[in-house]
């Protein structure tokens, strides 16, 4: 990548929903605690959207914030993207529809399903398009509502998951800067590890579908660790291999937030020190693809990051998916 148009971040923005849910909140409605939840999630709360709030309403939030901060207004941008795995409708796009809020006229706009890793995918295509010349500034957002597609009756996911999104604009950066490396991959193999199984055109909501609970989040929760520990570690190596730098020059590390103790085993194996590690998975809990740029803007307005700063970004999710990025800030 190095001989192309330095290709960076050049706005950034956030929202959570108001409301939130504890785990206090939730010993009252599934058989489950504040201590076993934290001890092994090191979840404490998460945002829940209100009735009247969609996917689209929390990334135009975010969005209106990241272009706020990169001097921008909807009509600079030519691309949008919404990484997610619930947008407000099957069609169209919730990118098509932040496209006409914002005032993007003409901006080409779609959404990407990649998961949790949704986010790091979106960056990687938003910089291809910019480098290659096709496109200048583009709005990339993870947002997700996950409370839409939860059981909670469900004490095996229903901790572990909220609402939220997070939006960065792209677009060219002074030379040095801006991304350096990607990993992107997947394992479809392991799609039946984490998925929704109704609703799609492989089995049409239906009467039975609901009855049998078809439209909430499924997850084997011990394979999708294991899967996760493996991609966290060999993600980053490569893709730290890729932007030619080790694990030494890392200066923030943002990974995706599902579990403290993920988190936890890829610092221990990249031997990186807290104050390297973005870690709020305590206030706003799995919020898929919304998780990673959450983590990255808020230690961005918390001024954890300096001009020339390297971040690295690493996700992994449903699909099976995994991405990663070098970026210097
Ligand atoms: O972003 C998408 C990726 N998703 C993830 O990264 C999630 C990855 N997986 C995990 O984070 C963990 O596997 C969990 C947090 C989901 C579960 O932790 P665990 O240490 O793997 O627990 P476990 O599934 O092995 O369950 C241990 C016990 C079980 O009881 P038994 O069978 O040992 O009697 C569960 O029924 O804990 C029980 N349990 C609970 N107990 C209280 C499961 N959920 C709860 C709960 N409260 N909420």
């Amino acid at each position: 990548m190095n001989n192309l148009r330095p290709v960076g971040i050049i706005g950034t923005g956030k929202y959570v929903p108001e409301k939130i849910l504890t785990n206090s909140d939730l010993e009252k409605m599934v058989d489950t605690n504040d201590e076993w939840i934290v001890s092994r999630t090191g979840i404490k709360e998460r945002h829940i959207a209100a009735p009247d709030q969609a996917t689209s309403d929390l990334a135009y939030e975010a969005a209106i914030k990241a272009l706020e901060s990169a001097g921008m207004t909807g009509s600079d941008l030519d691309l949008i993207i919404v990484a997610t795995i619930t947008p407000d409708s099957s069609f169209p796009s919730t990118a098509c529809i932040l496209q006409d809020k914002l005032g993007a006229k003409g901006a080409a706009a779609f959404d990407l399903s990649a998961a949790c890793s949704g986010f790091v995918y979106g960056l990687a295509t938003a910089t291809s398009f910019i480098q290659s010349g096709m496109y200048n500034n583009a709005l990339v957002i993870g947002a997700d509502c996950l409370s839409r597609i939860t059981d909670y009756t469900d004490r095996n996911t229903c901790v572990l998951f909220g609402d939220g999104a997070g939006a960065v604009v792209v677009g060219e950066v002074p030379e040095g800067r801006g991304f350096k490396a990607f990993d992107l991959g997947a394992e479809g193999a392991g799609g039946s590890l984490l998925n929704i199984e109704g609703g799609g055109s492989r089995l049409p909501a239906s009467a039975e579908t609901i009855e049998n609970k078809k439209h909430y989040i499924y997850m084997n929760g011990r394979e999708v660790f294991k899967f996760a520990v493996r991609v966290m570690g060999t993600a980053t190596i490569e893709v730290l291999r890729k932007a030619g730098m080790d694990r030494t020059d890392v200066d923030l590390f943002v990974p995706h937030q599902a579990n403290v103790r993920i988190i936890q085993s890829a610092m221990q194996r990249l031997e990186l020190p807290e104050e390297k590690v973005v870690v709020n998975v305590d206030k706003y809990a799995n919020t898929s693809a919304a998780s990673i740029p959450l983590a990255l803007v808020e230690a961005a307005e918390e001024g954890r990051m300096k001009a020339g700063d390297t971040v690295l970004m690493v996700g992994f999710g449903g699909g099976l998916t995994w991405g990663a990025s070098v970026l210097v800030w």
